[in-house]
């Protein structure tokens, strides 16, 4: 552990036991006024540890990017296991959808390992009699069923949080959930634009409270271990890893072209997909919606939700040294735009809401900003502006970006700019 954070550690523990609080400063209050930003200097994307400039994409992609790469890992989400895991796929059913327009197939991955078992439940949607479809791939908040009315999609039987309108008590879903997402996820228009849809229910992959004894990470524990370690993968590695297993299992399904996967996801799932798409290449474009702090927001705005916001009402979502930055955000050694950098030279695209001020809108687009200069590095275009566009005006360049009018949500407009982002970029 470095000197700097043990003293750190020493600092709170010793504060706490003088004041006899716990070692963690009092909860702050969100900051919504953009004059009460704090001034910040962003650590420069272009200059590596060393201090040295970044002149190419070949010193982009053999020194810088495995550098940050590395300080995500560390100080931010955590270290996915190196360990590889082989899993069965089990064709669970498949069948027609949409009046005969697509074609359904529901999909388990198993993984074992450590005497314990992990079941995931792929449920994709491709443009019935297409060869080798283009698909998106998106992480659910309450299930597979929630996503469409279809009967045939199968019910999960993980832990799901409680929610009545969904009929959701015990932690199990029920039928009555069925179709309560359908909103977030216009199959018809995405089969109608030549796309596939694959999804999964996230807490499949780990179940989202702060219980690190059920979900994916005690199949990688070593003896007696219990919880990750300071620097490994949270909950928000853990959905990273899911969507990288879900390329795993597109890449062997011939009807699909595994060249053409674009991942999407929205809120704390755009923050996983943002990890995932920076770590795992195979993906060809990466979409965040609304995923505010952790995901495309600059911490060091400290506007809405903040770093000490986030680890304390999901204490289980970063890794821990992550905590090491409540209301520190300047000695952050990355910030959030250095993820969207780490997509280059992938498409990626960035959405708000304008209405989603605990998602820091502005600071949502400044990451697509900063992370320009290492787009150009490829002769590609990111945005042009220090100013966000107008609402409802999409930009789709390399990076792109729109700011819709309304509240944290996937809406049918979103969808239609993904899809006129895909087309851009896949056709
Ligand atoms: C909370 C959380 C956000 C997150 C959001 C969501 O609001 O504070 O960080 O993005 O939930 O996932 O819907």
């Amino acid at each position: 552990m470095p000197v700097k954070r043990i003293l750190r550690l020493l600092f709170w523990l010793v504060a706490g036991l003088m004041t006899g609080t716990t070692c963690l400063p009092a909860q702050v209050q969100a900051n919504y006024e953009e004059e009460k930003v704090p001034a910040f200097a962003l650590p420069d994307p272009l200059r590596n540890g060393d201090g040295l400039m970044i002149n190419d994409s070949n010193e982009w992609v053999h020194s810088r990017r495995p550098e940050l790469l590395q300080l995500f890992e560390r100080e931010v989400y955590g270290k996915l296991p190196d360990e590889t895991l082989t899993p069965d796929y089990t064709l669970l059913e498949n069948g027609i959808a949409l009046g005969g327009k697509a074609v359904r197939k529901q999909i388990r991955l198993t993984f074992e390992n450590n005497g314990r078992r992990l079941d995931l439940l792929l449920l994709v949607y491709l443009p019935a009699g297409m060869d080798k479809a283009p698909v998106f791939v998106g992480l659910n908040f309450y299930g597979n069923q929630t996503i469409t009315a279809d009967p045939a999609v199968l019910l999960t039987t993980s832990w799901v949080p409680n929610n009545k309108t969904f009929g959701i008590e015990a932690n199990q879903a029920t039928e009555t959930s069925r179709g309560v997402r359908i909103s977030r996820w216009p199959l018809e228009k995405i089969i109608d634009a030549g796309y596939g849809l694959a999804t999964m229910y996230y807490g499949d992959i780990d179940p989202d409270r702060d219980d690190f004894t059920d979900g994916v990470h005690p199949l990688f524990y070593r003896d007696g271990q219990t919880r990750p370690d300071a620097d490994e993968w949270g909950a928000i590695g853990a959905w990273a890893w899911g969507l990288m297993r879900i390329m795993d299992y597109l890449q062997q399904d011939s009807a699909i072209d595994a060249d053409r996967i674009v991942l999407m996801g929205h809120s704390r799932l755009g923050k996983a997909a943002l990890w995932a798409g920076a770590q795992d290449r195979r993906y060809a474009i990466v979409i965040s919606n609304d995923s505010g702090c952790g995901g495309a927001a600059l911490s060091r705005r400290k506007f809405g939700e903040t770093v000490q916001i986030i680890n304390t009402a999901f204490p289980h979502w970063f890794c821990s040294h992550f905590k090491d930055y409540n209301d520190r955000e300047n000695d952050l050694p990355v910030d959030q735009h250095e993820l969207i950098a780490l997509v280059a030279p992938r498409p990626v695209y960035i959405t708000s809401a304008q209405e989603d001020q605990w998602a820091d809108p502005k600071g949502e687009y400044l990451s697509g900003w900063y992370a320009s200069p290492v787009y150009a590095l490829f002769g590609l275009q990111g945005l042009e502006s220090a100013t966000p566009p107008a609402v409802n005006d999409p930009v789709m360049h390399d990076i792109g970006y729109h700011m819709r009018t309304g509240g944290h949500d996937v809406k049918d407009y979103d969808w239609e700019q993904f899809i006129n982002f895909a087309n851009h970029h896949l056709k």
